[in-house]
């Protein structure tokens, strides 16, 4: 029997064609693993009404982690009018699966490296070292969304929220609410592992990125939470900036910046600008994890437009398998892979079209496997 089992989801577009590049340096590093398909995707919401199917999920329960490639997620009527006939009207809608796969699996924490590898022509600055926490299970993408706000709804709020009534002009079905549950549970646990991160690897600062002045609970909270847990922490010094200048500061200033905790749209935002500083999506990768279960999966979406084409950068998806393998405690082998990659970037010989090159998606990872 095989040392792990993992979950391999290619999911949709270009998920299929990294997972492949994944693969071969899985292969090359000789992972004692059991590769598991598993169903996600547009695929099962087209024909099934349900991109993230219950045996995907029972599946992810008995494995020790899993590898995801790639999801393509469409606005509410546009999902509804993709359906095949016999479901079309039936009332189903669409969530994206990865969103909801995180939050029904508790991967609360979504850990975003972005580092600049030597030699890569797309560095913004060649001092950039950071690592994004974008707490993954909750905020503004819970889920918890109203249209059209109905009467009781909006008098029941008014009552505790009176800015409220500046809306009372306006009928119920031109309103729409999301609304951005932060909890006492979540702030506290995201944050905690940003610390435990930050002093695990060295980082003298944690940046919490928020928009206490406005977001008074919400971010409130966070900002509570956080110099709660810094104290246990005094080596590690606590930076609090807003969400708006913290864009702009990472423009200005991104070596100044290590880790950095924020809620879930905020972290979306955040861990994208952090990506294109160190070479846009080619380069990002990411972990889903929880306390017992972890999914990883390149930053980056599905791309529809290259799909098949084997063109796009496999960077993100092996960066992706090395945070896989550190997770797994595989650390000669993560290490490994690593080095290899910067090689490769360093090298600057096999690279794909976003560096410059002509190399395919799969050309990098055999370079990278044949270093390893
Ligand atoms: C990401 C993606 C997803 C997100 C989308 C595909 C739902 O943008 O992983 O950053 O918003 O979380
Ligand atoms: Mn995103």
């Amino acid at each position: 029997m095989a040392k792990y089992k993992i979950a391999w989801m290619p999911g949709d577009g270009i998920g299929q064609e990294v997972m492949e590049a994944a693969r071969i340096v899985l292969d090359k590093l000789q992972l004692d693993a059991e590769y598991l398909p598993a169903d996600i995707g547009w695929e099962f919401w087209r024909t099934e009404g349900e991109a993230l199917p219950q045996r995907t999920i029972d599946l992810l329960n008995e494995v020790d982690c899993g590898l995801f490639g790639a999801i393509t997620s469409k606005p509410k009527q546009e999902a509804e009018n993709e359906l095949i006939p016999e479901l079309q009207g039936t009332g189903l809608t669409y969530r994206s699966p990865i969103v909801r796969l995180r939050q029904k699996l508790q991967l609360y924490y979504n850990l975003r490296p972005c580092k600049a590898y030597p030699g890569n022509p797309l560095n913004y600055r060649e001092d950039i070292d950071l690592v994004v926490f974008r707490e993954n299970a909750e905020g503004l993408y819970s889920g918890v969304e109203f249209h059209p706000v109905e009467d009781d709804l909006r008098e029941m709020m008014k009552k505790y929220a009176p800015a409220l009534g500046n809306f009372d002009d306006v009928a119920g079905d031109d309103m729409a609410m999301t609304v951005r549950v932060v909890t006492m549970r979540g702030a506290d646990r995201i944050i905690r592992r940003a610390f435990e991160y930050a002093q695990k690897h060295g980082y003298p600062t944690v940046t919490l990125v928020e928009k206490p002045n406005v977001l008074r609970e919400t971010s409130g909270m966070m900002v509570r939470v956080a110099r709660e847990i810094q104290k246990e922490f005094p080596s590690i010094e606590l930076w609090e900036t807003n969400i708006d200048a913290q864009m702009m500061w990472m423009l200005k200033n991104p070596e100044n910046y290590g880790v950095m905790v924020t809620g879930n749209l905020f972290g979306d935002i955040l861990s994208d600008l952090s990506a294109q500083l160190v070479g846009g999506l080619g380069f990002a990768s990411s972990g889903n994890i929880g306390d017992e279960l972890a999914v990883f999966e390149p930053t980056h979406g599905s791309a529809p437009k290259y799909a098949g084409k084997y063109i796009v950068n496999p960077h993100a998806m092996l960066l992706t398998t090395k945070m896989m393998l550190d997770w797994l405690g595989e650390t000669e082998k993560a290490i490994a892979l690593e080095n290899s990659i910067a090689g490769v970037i360093k090298e600057g010989k096999v690279k794909t079209y976003d560096m410059g090159g002509k190399s395919s998606t799969l050309d990098v990872a055999n370079a990278v496997a044949e270093r390893l």
